[in-house]
């Protein structure tokens, strides 16, 4: 495979597929399991192509079930591709764990890859001996952590003692604490308020831009794709669906206008036009026929409604 030596991931015509037991019921059932050879196969992740350049912060998105965390999971060398190839750091993950492990870091939203008991500089001094991070630099990484984000709450606390926000703050820095040249984070602000996500997402642009880490970011949360992403990368059934920059996609859909109209209740509500093909002066006469319109506001299609149009396409 070409690899031109700067490229962080390349992938090539990757698959995945899994082979799952069509299970049956009840304890007759169980037993025929055991012996079954009734599988079906699931394809995860089909023919996925592409390039993720360094210092890239690019959003991988799709809906429930489209294949991200598989692809992650390849990536970090968790899995092995059924076909295609991948490189990461230039070489390919799964072959090379130990080595691909030292040169990447990973956080997966909903677990946390750190030491329970121990209050989180002790793991984060367990993790610079585990990564041999040299003493300077780790000092000058803690520094940096100091500037963007307030570590002190959190230094001497053990992590099951934290709240979640608290704990995610802590993953993410683990991860970048060896400088990887690469983070990859899945759904890292689920279930977070609205002042941890901008926390978070002011954190991981600052790790990027000081130390231009590549970052490969899922998430459902089209706050962080504005926050953070150029670019965005949509998987949807496995297979590859949109591969360019944000804008590009939202002039694609520069005839729409959300428009938002306050009712006399003092209720908005909101309606997503194609000027194209709809007036907004038609659609604002025809509602204040129903109830008295208080309010009116036209805006840009935002980055939801543009993902939720394409998710919609494609899966229609
Ligand atoms: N270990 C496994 N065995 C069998 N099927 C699996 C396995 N892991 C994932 N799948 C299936 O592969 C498909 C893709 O799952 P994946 O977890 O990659 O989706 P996702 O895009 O991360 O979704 P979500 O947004 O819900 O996290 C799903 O149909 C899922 O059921
Ligand atoms: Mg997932």
């Amino acid at each position: 495979m070409d690899y031109s030596g700067n490229e962080a991931v390349v992938m090539k015509n990757v698959c995945k597929d899994f082979k799952v037991l069509n299970r049956h019921e009840g304890l007759k059932g169980s037993i025929r399991d055991l012996f079954s050879r009734d599988y079906n196969t699931v394809s995860a992740v089909k023919d996925v192509t592409m390039t993720v350049n360094r210092g890239e912060i690019i959003g991988y998105l799709g809906p429930n079930g489209a294949g991200k965390s598989t692809t992650i999971k390849m990536m970090t060398g968790v899995l092995e591709p059924t076909s295609g190839e991948i490189l990461v750091n230039g070489k390919v993950p799964y072959k090379n764990r130990t080595e691909n492990c030292e040169k990447i870091g990973v956080v997966f939203g909903q677990r946390s890859q750190l030491w329970w008991s121990l209050p989180l500089i002790e793991s984060f001094k367990l993790l610079r001996d585990l990564y041999m991070v040299p003493q300077k630099d780790y000092d000058a990484m803690i520094d940096l952590y100091r500037s963007l984000v307030d570590i002190e709450p959190i230094l001497h606390k053990p992590v099951r003692q934290m709240s979640l926000g608290q704990r995610t703050l802590s993953d993410i820095l683990a991860a970048f604490l060896h400088n990887p040249p690469i983070v990859f984070l899945d759904e890292p602000t689920i279930g977070l308020d609205v002042s941890m996500k901008a926390k978070i997402r002011e954190l991981i642009l600052g790790l990027n831009k000081e130390k231009n880490t590549t970052v490969i970011l899922t998430t459902h949360d089209m706050g962080d794709v504005d926050a953070l992403c150029r670019r965005i990368v949509i998987i949807d059934k496995g297979t590859k669906i949109y591969d360019n920059d944000i804008e590009h996609l939202k002039n694609y859909f520069g005839s729409y206008r959300t428009l938002k109209l306050q009712m006399s209740d003092g209720a908005w509500e909101e309606y997503l036009i194609d000027e194209k093909t709809t007036d907004v002066m038609d659609v604002i006469m025809e509602k204040q026929k129903e109830k008295k319109i208080k309010d009116v506001k036209i805006l840009e299609i935002s980055t939801e409604e543009v993902i939720k149009k394409i998710y919609e396409g494609s899966t229609k």
